[in-house]
């Protein structure tokens, strides 16, 4: 992995899928291990939409209010204005390790895959939320590493059933999470240096020992 990625001297991770997927599962794991590899440096765990006070505010309503989906998009990108200058780019700044349970991709893979918006009014906000400047150089925030989990929408509904009680989006029918699951392929598929396609459907114990794997390598 190229840890000067995004020019700043931390460690940007993501962790990505559709619900009941299992990545939150396999966060805690991860974060032990990677604390292991690197153990000079401060690991942060952390979410979207949420991550901040205002953040998390907005999550309670993204996650449990109706609202147009042009709003709904905002706010997630909100939500990700804030966590950036608050949280994500302070901890890369001083090196430390930054674990987020979601970002921009869920964007592209609920508000385009599953609403429906456009993919290049979604690259318009990432632009403008993202673009940072140093030295001079201009880049796009992005994690250095993006696992996701990837499961069929119907064996994620399954999981979901048996362990929670669903927010607004876990509602949704099979066909939007079939939606989202394909724009998180297709993106996965065109940028397979960030992206680590875990098989969710594999034992805990198996996609332990990938991620381990995968840490030894960083
Ligand atoms: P979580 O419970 O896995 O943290 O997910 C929160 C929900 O918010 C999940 O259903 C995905 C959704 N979401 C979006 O629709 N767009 C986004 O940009 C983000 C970060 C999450």
């Amino acid at each position: 992995m190229n840890i000067q990625n995004n020019h700043y001297p931390g460690i940007f991770i993501s962790f990505e899928g559709i619900d009941g997927a299992g990545k939150s599962t396999h966060i805690h794991f991860f974060s032990e291990e990677i604390a292991k590899r690197y153990p000079e440096k401060k690991i942060v765990i952390t979410r979207e939409p949420g991550g901040t006070s205002l953040g998390e505010k907005l999550r309670e309503t993204l996650l449990n209010d109706s609202m147009d989906i042009r709003t709904e998009a905002l706010l997630m990108f909100a939500s990700r204005q804030e966590h950036i200058a608050q949280v994500i780019e302070p901890a890369l700044r001083q090196g430390d390790i930054v674990i987020s349970d979601r970002f921009t991709d869920s964007s592209f893979a609920y508000q385009c895959g599953g609403r429906g918006l456009l993919v290049e009014d979604l690259e318009y906000l990432e632009r403008w939320v993202q673009t940072r400047v140093v030295n001079n150089h201009s880049f796009l925030l992005q994690p250095q590493t993006t696992f996701l989990f990837d499961l069929s929408a119907q064996a994620a509904e399954q999981r979901r059933s048996a362990t929670r009680t669903p927010d607004k989006f876990e509602e949704l029918d099979i066909e939007f999470f079939n939606r989202v699951r394909q724009e998180y392929l297709r993106r996965a598929s065109n940028d397979l240096q960030r992206f680590v396609l875990i098989d969710s459907s594999l034992s805990i114990m198996v996609i332990q020992e990938q991620l381990k794997s995968r840490i030894a390598s960083m």
